[in-house]
């Protein structure tokens, strides 16, 4: 039996498992990764886009994060196989939970294809002529997601606290309005998480809850050198969970888990998600 195969069969002896994602998993999408030759700290000052220099600076903030935003999320990007993947190992109950550094949104679009693939099934298959629509009827279940960076399409008022659609605010940005800012008078802020600012506690913690309830922790596309990245794999490691890590290149985690797979995650979880739905 191959690693990938005793991962599946673990994950389908009824075991909790959770996966973790970075910027490797939407790289076949066409969002760029953060590190290595191509990465986005290769063409931009990571120390430009800081929490104290958005405090002091929000003008200047403003003006590069323009930039940066249209690098990182200028095109039109959609889910890929891996993402399905996740999604679909998530409805038909297999993973327990999704936690992503990426601020891109493809988990959730992949959640919600998967879903709206789900309950147009149901409407075909309801005999009686009512579209099942919550999980007892369906049969599927809903993973968690967490976006412990936040998510870049959106845009949070520091004053009010009101989230809004970044893209308008980003083109408002471009046209001159530096810093832009709320009805309200207040500065908006991209609604992720800066280098330099803390991640909100509530989330962090639950995601070292989930860490540490996991059977098998799938660290996946991330390069694992910024926290809590570095840090959930070990937890989970810690408290005896298998952990597998599927990424191109090597990382310092490595060492902690059973399963290193060097492979690209558009073929690896695709193969995983089959194997498990094989031992079914
Ligand atoms: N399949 C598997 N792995 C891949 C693929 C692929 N198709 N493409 C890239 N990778 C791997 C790379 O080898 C690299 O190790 O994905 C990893 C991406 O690493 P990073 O660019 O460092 O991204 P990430 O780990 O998500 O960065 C963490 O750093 O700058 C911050 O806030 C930013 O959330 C980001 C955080």
């Amino acid at each position: 039996m191959n690693d990938l195969e005793e991962l599946a069969e673990q994950i389908d002896r009824d075991a909790t498992a959770v996966a973790f994602t970075g910027a490797g998993i939407s790289a076949p999408s066409g969002v760029p990764t953060f590190r290595g030759d191509d990465g986005v700290w290769e063409k931009f000052d990571e120390g430009q886009f800081t929490y104290g220099r958005f405090q002091r600076d929000p003008e200047g903030f403003w003006d590069d994060r323009v930039d940066l935003q249209r690098e990182l999320f200028g095109g039109e990007y959609e889910p890929n196989a891996a993402h399905e993947a996740l999604a679909s190992m998530g409805q038909d109950g297999h993973l327990e939970a999704i936690l992503t550094q990426n601020t891109d949104g493809l988990h959730e679009d992949a959640l919600e294809s998967v879903r709206d693939d789900a309950s147009a099934t149901d409407d075909v298959t309801a005999t009686d002529g009512v579209a099942a629509t919550d999980d007892a009827t369906t049969g599927t279940s809903e993973p968690t997601l967490l976006e412990l960076h936040g998510n870049s399409r959106r845009v949070r008022c520091v004053d009010c606290g009101k989230r809004v659609d970044g893209d308008p605010i980003v083109e408002r940005a471009a046209d001159g309005e530096l810093p832009p800012t709320c009805d309200c008078g207040g500065v908006y802020k991209p609604d992720v998480v800066l280098f330099g600012e803390q991640l909100p506690g509530a989330v962090i913690q639950q995601a070292r809850t989930l860490a540490r309830k996991s059977d098998v922790f799938l660290a996946i596309g991330s390069s694992l050198v910024v926290e809590p990245a570095a840090s959930l794999p070990r937890i989970a490691a810690s408290n005896g969970a298998t952990v597998g890590i599927v990424n191109l290149e090597s990382t310092p985690v490595d060492s902690s888990a059973e399963v290193v797979i060097r492979e690209d995650v558009t073929e690896v979880l695709p193969h995983l998600q089959s194997l498990v739905n094989a031992d079914c």
